[in-house]
């Protein structure tokens, strides 16, 4: 008997060489962190405000009343984050761009230190033997662009086409993929719709124009990178979950059908079905966004991969909210149900509607209230959260779909968006009146993982063959 009561509760960690076994040798595995949540900003940087440091400033939307001016200062501290990345054994880092740092107003003049920042984060990376991968949009447009409509309006798309291409020319032969977007859904729901995210507005006509808009600024920038030559993969993350009925009460079906369409289907259906779906443009009516001609053919071309990252599984219930407490799961720190099986049938579920191009799970990981004891995190929760999930990814291998890589989210604790620092996500301890980081348990358990994955024997070998683009 283990004397410490969470101990008995917590699950079983998978053993890590078993584990490893199921991938084959080419399988990527990584962290992930995104640009406000981690860098923070020193004077003198540069940096031009981005929606969330307005949104930060509102009263009372930020959880803890907190912002990302300090976060994991990562700006000063990115050459020991590296490190400790390396140490780890990890040979994946996937991180964001702060539009913001690079071009202050979104237009106009690029800011050098910006530009040199990730230049030598970049080229840090490569002499670590850690292998870049760059999002260019997490969700901090420059304040200066939204100040001119945001999403909302057309001409920020092409604001984006002209940023992408000046990151593809700076880092696009060094770092192995250029993600456009993170989570679109997200911007445009939270964001302008629930209005619980930067920037805060609740309109859904606005947030479905926002949705198209993103759509059209990835294809757009996707063509622009490759007719620019860069030879980095590039593809779009999508948040994405199977959606389950409350209860078998047929209103709370059609919900999941409805909240299916627009989570899943609105977002994929366009990158790879050339259009939106029409259960759910019949939904939203006037609300549906202005669609001009060529702009689903823009939307469409072809992704050399596509990133889903998966937390839980939704519910649907037509009538009120579901309370997660009452599923009898497994909850995180967030009240997300833990929920690995969701992952696999997410993942098949694809794989039978899309010709899907190759996928990394570019996110999953998960929050609990880390206790810092004796210099230690003994978050051994986490640990049978990743271990269930990577199991998860092996199942959803085995039935043939092509996952080609798994990222940790987060490598570090950090800025959880509107829940502040209230929430740990990372493998990585941070104390935030130190700066102080701690690998917790199941840092050196990923660690094992890796270790027991280059030196595994007999490992099974690639079975998917990446198919032809569409
Ligand atoms: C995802 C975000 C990421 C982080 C995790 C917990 O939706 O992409 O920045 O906040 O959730």
């Amino acid at each position: 008997m283990s004397a410490n009561p969470d101990e008995q509760l917590a699950p079983t960690p998978l053993d890590p060489e078993r584990l490893a076994r199921k991938f084959p040798s080419d399988f990527i595995w990584g962290v992930a962190t995104s640009a406000f949540q981690i860098e923070g900003t020193v004077p003198g940087d540069g940096r031009g405000d981005s929606i969330w440091d307005t949104f930060c400033a509102r009263p009372s939307v930020i959880l803890d009343g907190s912002d990302g001016r300090e976060a994991c200062q990562h700006l000063t501290r990115w050459e020991a984050d590296l490190d400790l990345i390396a140490s780890l054994g990890i040979s994946n880092y996937r991180f964001s761009i702060s539009w913001s740092r690079v071009q202050p107003e979104g237009h106009g003049a690029w800011n050098d230190a910006g530009l040199a920042f990730y230049d030598r984060l970049v080229d840090g990376m490569l002499a670590r033997g850690i292998q870049p991968h760059a999002t260019l949009y997490h969700w901090d447009l420059p304040e200066a662009l939204q100040q001119l409509g945001g999403w909302q309006s057309r001409e920020t798309v092409q604001r984006f086409v002209d940023y992408a291409r000046r990151m593809g020319q700076l880092l696009g032969d060094r770092v192995a993929t250029i993600a456009t977007h993170n989570e679109p859904w997200v911007v445009a729901t939270l964001g302008h719709q629930q209005g619980i995210f930067a920037p805060g507005l609740r309109d859904r006509r606005a947030a479905m124009q926002v949705s198209h808009h993103l759509l059209l600024s990835h294809g757009l920038s996707l063509s622009a990178l490759r007719a620019d030559g860069v030879p980095a993969k590039l593809g779009i993350v999508l948040n994405q979950a199977p959606v389950h009925p409350a209860t078998a009460l047929v209103e709370d079906r059609v919900k999941a059908q409805l909240d299916d369409g627009e989570l899943v289907r609105w977002y994929m259906d366009p990158l790879l079905k050339g259009g939106y779906p029409q259960d759910v443009l019949d939904h939203l009516g006037a609300d549906a966004p202005d669609v001009q001609s060529g702009d689903l053919e823009a939307i469409g071309v072809p992704l050399d991969f596509l990133g889903i990252n998966y937390y839980t599984r939704n519910i649907a219930i037509a009538d009120g909210t579901y309370d997660t407490r009452t599923s009898g799961l497994e909850l995180t720190d967030m009240g997300w149900e833990v929920y690995p099986a969701g992952l696999t049938e997410l993942l098949m579920r694809l794989q039978r509607d899309y010709r899907l191009p190759p996928v990394y799970i570019t996110e999953n990981g998960a929050a609990y209230a880390d206790r810092f004891e004796g210099g230690a995190v003994q978050d051994a929760a986490r640990v049978g959260y990743l271990g269930s999930h990577i199991q998860a990814v092996a199942t959803a291998r085995d039935a043939g779909v092509d996952v080609c890589g798994y990222f940790a989210w987060s490598l570090l604790d950090n800025f959880e968006w509107a829940h502040g620092y209230t929430k740990r996500f990372g493998i990585v301890h941070v104390d935030y009146a130190t700066q102080a980081r701690t690998p917790k348990a199941s840092a050196f358990w990923y660690r094992d993982l890796l270790k027991a994955f280059r030196e595994r024997k007999g490992g099974i070998v690639r079975r998917v063959q990446n198919r032809e683009q569409p």
